[in-house]
């Protein structure tokens, strides 16, 4: 296994072992969170764990089902316990940029209905300024587009829409991601606010002070947690 995956791995079976008997939880996306669903997938089946998750992606609905970790709708429940997910990106105040997998517009109501976000890194994702060498994922409408990424290029970005092997990536909700580059984002919130203004954006990948504990992990499997 490469470095970052044991990173990731630890970081991801520390955060599922936070998860107790009886919870409802929501499931993030990514590489880092499959990780999450194995170790939940072999709690379940080692310890009896009960868990049930509301899963923020396709992607992860499908992971979980074929692991055997039960599902819920989000409809279904009032709070959820805990919730967690990977970052792109974690800054010193535990802002983050999310959105490398082009979920974050799920991730943010998912999180947003738990108790605590559990964030899940390898250590080369800590960076003293957010954005500065990820690009910042931004979801829009597939109508209009083109004005979307013109208000987006007059916030200081400078806007491009993601591909998948040559044809514009579609997310889960039907709409188009532009990454926007800004050569490090000083304050996060007040850019967070300007892009939520901004007609034809759906979502940003910008979470302000949503983030709980932050597990981090190295290349040897070492773990730490932010709290
Ligand atoms: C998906 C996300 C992911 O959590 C983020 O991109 C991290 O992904 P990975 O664990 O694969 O590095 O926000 O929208």
């Amino acid at each position: 296994m490469s470095d970052v995956n044991v990173a990731k791995r630890a970081a991801a079976y520390a955060a599922a072992d936070l998860v107790q008997d009886g919870m409802k939880i929501g499931l993030g996306s990514g590489s880092t969170f499959l990780f999450v669903i194995e170790r939940l997938a072999e709690r379940i089946k080692t310890q009896g764990l009960k868990v049930s998750g509301v899963p923020s992606s396709q992607g992860t609905a499908d992971a979980a089902t074929k692991a055997g970790v039960p599902l819920l709708t989000l409809d279904a429940v009032e709070r959820l316990d805990l919730a967690i997910d990977g970052a792109d990106e974690v800054d010193p105040q535990k802002n983050l940029i999310k959105g490398g997998g082009g979920a974050h517009t799920r991730e943010r109501i998912v999180a947003a209905a738990a108790k605590e976000m559990v964030v899940i890194i390898d250590d080369k994702k800590l960076v003293p300024v957010l954005g500065k060498a990820f690009l910042l994922p931004v979801e829009v409408l597939q109508f209009g587009w083109k004005q979307a990424e013109r208000l987006i290029t007059a916030t200081g970005g400078k806007p491009q829409r993601r591909e998948r092997d040559g044809v514009p990536f579609v997310t889960d909700n039907g709409n188009f991601v532009l990454d926007c580059k800004y050569d490090g984002i000083e304050d996060p919130a007040w850019l967070g606010e300007q892009l939520n203004a901004l007609t034809g954006v759906v979502d940003h990948g910008l979470f302000v002070g949503m983030a709980g504990r932050i597990v981090v992990a190295d290349a040897t499997g070492k773990v730490r947690i932010i709290p």
